[in-house]
């Protein structure tokens, strides 16, 4: 059998295998150049840029800076630069994605909807249908680039988002940012976190992250971008078989710098295994029994 093809797609863009580094993990790439070999996997999600400093998030990740100082690097990575914005209001989305899309530097947009670490504003627009709808729809006719909206978990009906994300001309959507989660002293009684709450990702949370993901891929037609928890090269495999047409790898890297890469092998040696030509073969192919799984809340479900 030749080489199985591992390409994908979404929107606009072809990614040479569907394994992402998440947003957050690796700052603007370049920081772990060494580290991971960013020639053997599809591409990197920056870390969110704002359009102010943010305090209590340090460092401050500006528009400006990032511009200026990361921009000409990310240029010269040999991978997909998917920039990942987030913005105070709809306004400041806009100017976001107007910069960067002029800037030339990304091959994407992630626009992030859903960070839980910045106050009620980070969630607001992925918690609510329509909300996400106006960010959606006001940034849309500014940029060619893809748009890929990341989606929070936390949320009872996620389908719903999704679509909300897809009528306004997403590209693609991607899930999950983290689940909310706090952690309590009982010995001095107060919460261990600064911000009180805050963001829960590794292992813990990849069964929550793949149901997520199968009722979003049950949900849209445009390609799923799935996450969490994602900690052996397996895992990348079960997170295509239930919709993701990519995949990103986030909290395990920092353990474990070469999963990203593991992750594409093993994707390569599963198609081998069950002669399947393409990874396009295996993205929704998962075996469910007739009439079984299904999550009322998405369209294709209705
Ligand atoms: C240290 C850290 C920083 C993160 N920063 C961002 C961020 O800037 N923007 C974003 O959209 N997600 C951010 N995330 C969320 C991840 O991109 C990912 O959605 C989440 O951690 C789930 O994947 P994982 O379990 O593989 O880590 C961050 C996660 C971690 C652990």
């Amino acid at each position: 059998m030749t080489h199985p093809s591992l390409e994908v797609r979404i929107g606009s863009l072809t990614l040479r295998n569907p394994v992402l580094v998440a947003s957050g993990i690796i700052g603007y790439g370049a920081e772990y150049e060494r580290l991971v070999d960013l020639s053997a996997i599809g591409g990197i999600v920056t870390k969110t840029v704002t359009r102010r400093p943010r305090a209590g998030n340090p460092p401050p990740r500006v528009v400006e800076t990032f511009l200026e100082i990361k921009a000409p690097i990310l240029s010269t990575l040999p991978c997909a630069v998917i920039v990942s914005v987030e913005g105070e209001d709809v306004r400041e989305f806009c100017e976001l994605v107007e910069g960067i899309s002029a800037s030339g530097v990304a091959h994407a947009i992630e626009v992030n909807i859903s960070c839980p670490n910045v106050g009620p504003h980070g969630l607001k627009y992925s918690t609510d249908a329509g909300m996400a709808r106006e960010v959606m729809s006001a940034i849309r006719p500014l940029t060619r680039l893809p748009l890929i909206a990341k989606l929070t978990p936390n949320v009872t009906r996620i389908g719903e988002i999704a679509e909300a994300c897809e009528s306004c001309g997403a590209d693609a959507v991607s899930l999950v940012n983290t689940f909310i989660g706090m952690a309590v002293d009982s010995v001095t009684g107060k919460p261990i976190l600064g911000t009180v709450l805050g963001g829960l990702s590794g292992p813990a949370i990849k069964p929550l992250a793949l149901a997520k993901t199968w009722e979003v891929a049950q949900a849209v037609d445009i390609p799923v971008i799935g996450m969490g928890g994602i900690t052996h090269a397996r895992d990348a495999v079960e997170f295509i078989l239930v919709g993701s047409t990519a995949v990103q790898v986030g909290t395990a890297l920092f353990a474990n710098p070469s999963l990203p890469e593991a992750c594409v092998n093993e994707l390569e040696s599963h198609l081998r295994r069950s002669e399947l030509s393409s990874v396009a073969d295996l993205i929704g192919a998962l075996e469910v029994p007739p009439g079984r799984g299904v999550i009322r809340a998405g369209r294709r479900a209705s």
